[in-house]
């Protein structure tokens, strides 16, 4: 049946219910072009403030995801597993975690996201490593994750199509943080992967697409719920995004930490949440004594090696992994310096995060190209202690216009006090199906 696109956002903008049928048609018209990106942004609009129902979300997530193909890889013997994350500032975790789990002989067939708002997103950061290509066909894929047990890929033309423009869309649209869209885009994106097990980072607090806990929780129950259904074991994780993960927020920059952590010295946080991840990872495919495991993939260089493997299967350049240096870096710096002595309470990951984009690590319109030499290093984060005149972060910048619009807002991302103030834990909840 045909539908007209103005009569169901209208329905939808005045808080009516759409039809499974009527949502088939509506996704599939906007993959082939019928629907025009004006429509969609406004039908994204509509589903942000009036929400979607059950049968409304399983019906946008099931079209979402036969937009394009769906893969099968039942013949592959060894556990497929991955992972996603909804959204943070410095959140490069999937890149050092991927190659430590192949490492240790779990398949991990990744479709990823772009930076989405303030958030960065694993493509973009992939693709600062020069040659590095996300866009693959389903026949590419399924090779690099047989030769490789690894591939890294963006939604394309053929595998979930639908995400890739409706993503794009929302980017630029103010309509990325609603909880049917950010569920239906991640799982229908994942559900195209024929996974065994996923494990999903639900992000909350200033930096997160959704920021309080309770509605992170409800997005983790919806996508652990969308899981069971389609018979995939998912494990969801709530964990904080107050202040950036690690200490460098920008794509280059990212990638130069995730090599950190793949050779053992990677900062605290971003450490501690990968082991969690990977064991996780490990325990979803059957495999015991995790942490050990993935010791030894550090300890002995396996998992840097995986690595280096899978950037050059993806013709990226694998130089840069042992010299991060020729990685890219914007040709402007300034220094943001503490104005007090005292103790960081606070450091802002929306604030770092949005300036971040504006200065060109991210997109504010879809077109736009990313600047994978744009980034933010911080030099102090909570609880650390300063002094007046301290750095508290180090940017480098292509556009000095940009710098001089956005200086006094990343100023405002520190608090410093005489009291020291708890931060919030790293990981808050673990949620499964056990508990829908
Ligand atoms: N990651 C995705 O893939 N989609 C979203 O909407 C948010 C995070």
């Amino acid at each position: 049946m045909t539908y007209s696109a103005i009569d169901l956002i209208e329905t939808k903008r005045d808080g009516g219910v759409l039809s499974s049928d009527a949502i088939g048609w509506l996704i599939a018209a906007y993959t082939d072009g019928s629907v025009a990106d004006y429509q969609m942004s406004a039908m994204a609009m509509a589903i942000l403030l009036n929400g979607m129902n059950n049968e409304e979300l399983a019906a946008w997530t099931e079209a979402m995801l036969h937009s394009g193909e769906v893969m099968d890889f039942s013949d592959i013997a060894a556990a497929k597993i991955d992972k996603h994350s909804t959204g943070g500032v410095g959140d490069k975790i999937s890149i050092p975690l991927v190659p430590m789990v192949a490492a240790c002989g779990v398949l991990i067939p990744m479709i990823s996201g772009r930076g989405l708002g303030h958030t960065g997103g694993t493509l973009d950061k992939l693709e600062s490593i020069p040659g590095f290509t996300t866009s693959l066909d389903a026949y590419r894929f399924r090779t690099l994750l047989i030769e490789h047990g690894l591939v890294l890929a963006g939604a394309s033309e053929t595998m979930v199509p639908a995400d890739r423009k409706l993503y794009a869309l929302r980017d630029t649209t103010g309509t990325v943080p609603s909880i049917p869209l950010i569920a239906s885009s991640i799982m229908s994106k994942k559900l195209a992967e024929g996974l065994d097990g996923l494990l999903l980072d639900v992000k909350t607090g200033s930096g997160a697409s959704i920021k309080k806990l309770d509605q992170s929780r409800e997005l983790a129950h919806t996508m652990v719920g969308i899981g069971a259904v389609h018979g995939v074991n998912t494990v969801a994780f709530i964990t904080t995004m107050d202040q950036p993960l690690g200490h460098e927020v920008g794509n280059a920059n990212e990638i130069r930490e995730s090599i950190d952590v793949l050779r053992g010295h990677g900062p605290a946080d971003v450490t501690e949440l990968t082991m969690v991840f990977g064991e996780t990872m490990l325990e979803l495919a059957g495999i015991e004594g995790g942490r050990d495991r993935l010791d030894e993939a550090i300890q002995s260089g396996a998992a840097l090696q995986k690595f280096i493997e899978v950037v050059e299967a993806h013709g990226g350049d694998p130089l840069v992994i042992d010299d991060p240096s020729l990685l890219a870096v914007a040709p402007r710096e300034a220094v943001v310096v503490a104005p007090d002595s005292g103790y960081v309470t606070r450091c802002d990951a929306l604030t770092i995060g949005t300036v971040a984009t504006h200065l060109g690590a991210g997109r504010e319109r879809k077109e736009d190209t990313i600047d994978p030499g744009v980034g933010i290093t911080l030099k102090a984060k909570h609880g650390d202690t300063v002094h007046q005149g301290d750095p508290l972060a180090i940017v480098h910048y292509s556009d000095e216009s940009k710098w001089e619009a956005q200086r006094g807002t990343l100023e405002t991302a520190w608090s410093i006090s005489d009291e020291l103030t708890r931060s919030q834990d790293l990981i808050i909840e673990r949620i499964d199906a056990s508990a829908l």
